[in-house]
């Protein structure tokens, strides 16, 4: 295993922002993964595992530790019948390669989370989702190396605790589970509608109304193309802040100063609020501040233009949270996770 020291950070993250690693390594197999963490822990140090950085900000102080990334691969189909196709994904392969793959396979239940960046071991830490689909729908099972038992794990889709853009991987077991693979149950039958909004408008709009895996890639691409900067082009870490969940009393009394809001229902009753929307209407879209632009083409992403390092991300970040608290007494979350000890 090869060990490396002071890795600048800033080049394994979308944002390409942050100081360095004092240690970093890959970690090719699930043993792999169990030795560099056993090493790092008899050495007393903190260990942070990376995907694909997509979803991830490092600081400017990096992390006085070791960082182990994800490269264990692997894909193969563990059961088929009538319905459906059991597929067991090693953590590091990369996500859309996975959906492409699956789609050639006329397999239906994440061709809508096309063109997502990362890694598939990455996907369920954030509950991942797009146009309607999100993991907690097909994943069935994954596999991890328990790090508190020293010992490897199979979580089941209930262990995993998933809500929207959330799991126990970020939440209260946040460290203490590697990810090796996931495994995911796909529907052989063809994508139906009703499909999310966004997605039905370009299907009518293209007058596409035969559904195939394909056909919806194809249009997700499409549409993300057109919202989403490519992260190896423009730093960016995807969407930067999370749809707002509100009180119904809350949503009500804001529909009342804001007849246009969109709002969504969610199951428990409350009110998901679009941030991107709110960062708009606050007249923030398009802005720049600290060498970090709201992206012109959806406001809930953050582009770094000329950043010097992360305190000038947190700076812009404040004032932006700062502006949607003081328009519409919101206030809206971080989404992607931070690279600390
Ligand atoms: N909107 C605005 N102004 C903006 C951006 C959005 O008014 O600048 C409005 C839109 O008009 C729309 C609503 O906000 O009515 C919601 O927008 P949309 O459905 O396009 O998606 P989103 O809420 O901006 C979420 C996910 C994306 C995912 C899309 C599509 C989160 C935090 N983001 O974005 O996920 O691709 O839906 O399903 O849930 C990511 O997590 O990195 C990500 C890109």
């Amino acid at each position: 295993m090869d060990i490396r020291t002071n890795i600048p950070l800033k080049n394994f993250t979308t944002m390409r922002l942050g100081g360095p690693a004092r240690f970093f390594a890959d970690a090719h197999s699930p043993a792999e993964a169990q030795a560099l963490y056993r090493n790092a822990k008899q050495q007393q140090l903190p260990v942070f595992i990376l995907g694909g950085g997509s979803n991830l900000l490092a600081r400017d102080e990096g992390f006085d530790g070791l960082v182990i990334r994800m490269r264990i691969l692997g894909f193969e189909v563990i059961a088929d019948d009538l319905n459906t196709t059991t597929i067991k994904v090693g953590a590091g392969e990369i996500w859309d390669s996975v959906v492409e793959r699956t789609v050639s396979m006329n397999l239906s239940g994440i061709e809508a989370m096309s063109a997502i960046p990362g890694t598939a071991g990455a996907a369920p830490v954030q509950n991942v989702g797009a146009y309607g689909q999100e993991i907690a729908e097909t994943l069935i099972s994954l596999e991890a190396y328990d790090t508190q038992n020293d010992a490897f794990a199979v979580l089941q889709n209930e262990d995993c605790n998933f809500s929207y853009r959330h799991s126990i991987f970020r939440g209260d077991q946040q460290g203490r589970y590697i990810i090796t693979s996931i495994t995911l149950q796909l529907s052989k039958s063809l994508p139906a509608p009703p499909f999310y909004d966004t997605l039905q408008s370009y299907l009518d709009a293209n007058n596409i109304s035969f559904y195939t895996q394909q056909t919806i890639r194809d249009a997700v691409k499409t549409i993300r193309a057109e919202k989403l900067p490519d992260p190896t082009v423009i730093a960016n870490s995807g969407s930067f802040f999370k749809n707002s969940i509100i009180d119904a009393w809350r949503a009500n009394e804001l529909r009342q100063n804001f007849p246009d809001i969109k709002m969504f229902e969610m199951a428990d009753g409350r009110m998901k609020v679009p941030s991107g929307w709110l960062i708009e209407k606050a007249g923030l879209k398009g802005s720049v501040s600290h060498g970090i632009r709201v992206y012109e083409k959806n406001a809930l992403v953050l582009v770094n233009e000329a950043a010097t390092g992360y305190q000038d991300l947190a700076a812009a970040r404040e004032e932006i949270i700062s502006k949607v608290r003081d328009t519409f007494q919101v206030i809206i979350e971080q989404e992607p996770l931070e690279i600390t000890a």
